[in-house]
């Protein structure tokens, strides 16, 4: 298939292209659109078909459920079972933005966005394109990530074509996406409401809502081979080619380690993902990356998932990154390095 790209600058998009990815949708087609997190691929919620493709152009595994974007609340009350009173003062609070929310779902979801399981993901992105899209519309829009399985989600046009092109119907071009991770996902159906993803919405955020908010314990340790509540954290993600080592601990200790291993690996291809504030302190590395200040962790989340494309990009065979605290977007960024790296922890003290 030949992939159509629309090109639109600072998000204004004319309204016969709203009704040509309108009339996308309604066909059945798939739409790649940008979020204020990753880029998305979209397809109508409320056609089977259309989401099976979903499926297909990813090479997604079935059990891997979807979530529904929409544009208005008011959207929300087809597609769930019930709303618990503390879902109300989240979408209040957080949407539009990036969390998205578990609940049990109605009748009319099918099993293909679910996964089998009895519980819906719903989100509403903030991103204006997004948002135009999506009210245009007025359907659910049904959006993993719009990478291929397996792979780092895309933050630009450039990653998606690279995934993408020939496989889905659109590319809506919008540019850099935000957050550069996706959004925090809450299953809202256990009391009390469970992180089932950390994300662009910190824990902390969420805590001033709901004080007794759990973070589901297999997402942050390595070690942990129960089963996550999210059937999305099993897979092996955001993995890049190259063997990738996260280094927990004192920034100066991590500093140390990094620049041992490098020494002992001479003979590999080595890249580093490094911050601002330790760029220079890296000798003998193919590449190192600067993913911003670690006073800015959204410039962090931003550069991250570039930053492993980049590495793929240039061959090397290992990675080594700084880990961050956690704390707020630090846990984020931690998920994502902890599961491009399959565990691999070196700790220091
Ligand atoms: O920021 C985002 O959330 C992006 C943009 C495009 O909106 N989307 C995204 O979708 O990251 P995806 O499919 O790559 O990740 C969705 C995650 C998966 O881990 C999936 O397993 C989980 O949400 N999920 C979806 N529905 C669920 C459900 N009913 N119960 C538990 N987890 C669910
Ligand atoms: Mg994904």
């Amino acid at each position: 298939m030949k992939t159509k790209i629309i090109r639109v600058k600072d998000d204004q998009i004319d309204n016969s292209e709203l009704e040509v990815i309108d009339e996308a949708f309604k066909a059945g087609k798939l739409v790649v659109f940008p979020t204020e997190t990753v880029y998305g691929l979209g397809a109508n919620g409320l056609d089977e078909e259309a989401s099976m493709n979903i499926f297909r152009a990813k090479g997604r595994p079935a059990d891997n459920p979807l979530i529904l974007h929409i544009a208005e609340v008011s959207q929300i009350r087809e597609l769930v079972d019930e709303i618990p009173d503390i879902a109300v003062n989240l979408i209040d609070m957080f949407w539009p933005g990036p969390l998205t929310l578990i609940f049990k779902r109605s009748k009319m979801i099918s099993d293909v966005i679910t996964g089998g399981l009895d519980t819906v993901a719903i989100r509403m992105p903030s991103h204006p394109l997004a948002r135009k899209i999506l009210q245009h519309t007025r359907l659910p829009i049904a959006a993993p990530s719009a990478n291929l399985s397996g792979k780092p989600s895309p933050t630009s046009l450039e990653r998606v074509v690279e995934d993408l092109d020939g496989k889905v119907d659109i590319i809506v071009d919008g540019g850099r996406t935000n957050y550069g991770i996706e959004s925090t996902v809450v299953d809202l159906t256990e009391n009390p409401p469970i992180i089932l993803r950390p994300g662009g919405v910190t824990t902390e955020d969420l805590k001033v809502i709901v004080p007794d908010i759990r973070t589901d314990s297999t997402i942050l340790d390595a070690s942990d081979d129960r089963i996550p509540k999210s059937p999305g954290q099993k897979y092996k993600h955001y993995a890049p080619i190259a063997e990738c080592y996260t280094f927990a601990g004192a920034l100066d200790i991590i500093v140390k380690n990094i620049n041992k291993q490098i020494r002992e690996n001479a003979d590999k291809k080595i890249a580093v993902l490094a911050t601002e504030e330790t760029k220079d302190s890296y000798e003998g590395a193919y590449m190192v990356i600067n993913l911003g200040s670690r006073d800015n962790l959204i410039e962090v989340a931003h550069n991250l998932f570039e930053a492993l494309r980049q590495c793929d990009d240039s061959k090397v065979d290992v990675i080594y990154a700084e880990g961050f605290e956690f704390r707020g977007l630090g846990v984020g960024i931690m998920n994502r390095l902890l599961k491009a790296s399959s565990g691999r922890v070196i700790f220091g003290l």
